[in-house]
């Protein structure tokens, strides 16, 4: 981005806490899978808030639940009852086909802790002791930024210095039958977590047969299936939930990201082992099931359920795939694209390692946003219902992008 293109707002961003290192842009509005910045700049979104705006930008549907609601009442916390909770979570757990309760919280890390508590506080109910509640994780996972969640989250990056860690964690490698067994074989495992498609890790899906066999080793052990969809469910994989493809009944689901479409909301869905194992005081938040994020999260739900959108994810996952294969042809910068429906990473070939950032910029440049997972892993999570056009473009954009980085080298 040249100098004169820049946004003064940009000047503020030294009061952020400096976490974050986002694209020099400040962005002002969305239609569909299109954005626009302060200056004007128009750019296609393939990032979609990193995998939220399951719905694309400005969906109409969203914002008018969101403003009627407005118009109502905006919040009561969990003391008092009002309608857009109660009946989102009846909604939620007839679309998950295996949960009976379910906990509304804020975001993915809130809802994984409260998926963490809970394989604790089941753990203890069968009268289990503290080292016997060994929660079992992968490495390249990602589960959030809280401290438990950090600790599931094996990878290392993410915890140095904000040691002592909570205890009762063990990592394996993701997709490793034998190395799982191992770690259940002292039996003191209370659950294994697992994406079933590692987002954050390089967008890895679990291989073949893997959560079957995660499902029958927990059923050995006595232990909980955790699946974390925040990232992969929500019919980015073009089913509403990404582990019905492999056929089995996890314990514990959580969501959020496109759950709300944009406005912030998790959820943890328990299923009948476990439904009953919280109770009054064992859990809770203030803003967890907020009106107006219920009543967003309500018609996302129903519209990421619907058969046009899963049709349009594998349409368009289609479009990206071949897309993604004409620009290998022309310039060898991937050496495979994997994932599954509208969650995918283009995996860089080893001349171009560690370039995944320096291509983002030439997409950026280019009028393309889209994510990285890691330095070797171009991100593709775009809006479910992403048209025919704005993939092309998109695509188009990519491939200038890639051109003028090669030729930037
Ligand atoms: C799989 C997965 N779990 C959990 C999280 C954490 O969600 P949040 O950032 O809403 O806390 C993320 C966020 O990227 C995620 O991808």
């Amino acid at each position: 981005m040249t100098a004169a293109a820049t946004d003064p707002l940009l000047s503020l961003s030294h009061y952020y806490l400096p976490v974050y290192k986002p694209r020099q842009v400040v962005l002002e509005r969305g239609q569909g899978a299109r954005v626009w910045d302060s200056q004007g700049r128009e750019f296609i979104d393939l990032a979609a808030g990193i995998a939220v705006c399951g719905l694309g930008h400005n969906d109409p549907d969203l914002t008018a639940a969101l403003i009627e609601q407005a118009g109502k009442l905006w919040h009561t916390s969990n003391v008092f009852y009002s309608e857009p909770p109660l009946r989102l979570a009846e909604e939620l757990v007839t679309a998950s086909r295996f949960a009976e309760r379910v906990f509304l919280c804020n975001s993915g890390a809130e809802a994984n802790e409260v998926a963490i508590k809970l394989v604790r506080k089941w753990a203890s109910s069968l009268g289990r002791p503290a080292h016997q509640r060994v929660i079992v994780t992968f490495r390249g996972s990602f589960h959030g930024r809280t401290l438990a969640a950090v600790t599931a989250t094996a990878q290392p990056k993410y915890q140095e210095g904000y040691e002592p860690l909570p205890g009762g964690f063990r990592y394996v490698d993701f997709n490793d039958e034998v190395q799982l067994e191992t770690a259940m074989a002292a039996g003191d495992v209370a659950a294994v977590m697992l994406e079933p498609i590692q987002g954050e890790g390089g967008v890895m899906p679990a291989k073949p047969g893997f959560l079957q066999r995660v499902r029958e080793l927990c059923d050995q052990h006595n232990a909980l299936v955790v699946l974390d969809e925040i990232q992969a469910g929500m019919g980015r994989t073009g089913m509403l939930f990404a582990h019905w493809q492999d056929n089995i009944k996890p314990d514990i689901v959580t969501l959020a990201k496109a759950l709300g479409g944009g406005f912030p909301i998790g959820a943890m869905l328990a299923g009948p082992k476990v439904a009953e194992v919280m109770q009054f005081g064992a859990h809770g938040t203030t803003f967890g099931g907020n009106p107006l994020a219920a009543a967003v999260a309500r018609v996302a739900l129903r519209k990421l359920s619907s058969p046009e959108i899963a049709h349009n994810v594998s349409r368009q996952s289609q479009a990206l795939r071949d897309g993604l294969g004409k620009i290998n042809d022309e310039f060898k910068v991937f050496s495979q694209v994997r994932g599954r429906g509208l969650m995918l990473g283009a995996v860089l070939d080893k001349d171009f390692a560690g370039q995944a950032g320096p291509i983002l910029d030439h997409a950026a440049e280019h009028g393309l946003l889209t994510l990285q997972a890691g330095p070797d892993v171009l991100r593709f999570v775009p809006s479910l219902n992403i048209t025919d056009e704005e993939v092309a473009e998109g695509l188009k954009r990519l491939r200038a992008a890639v051109q003028s980085f090669i030729a930037s080298r």
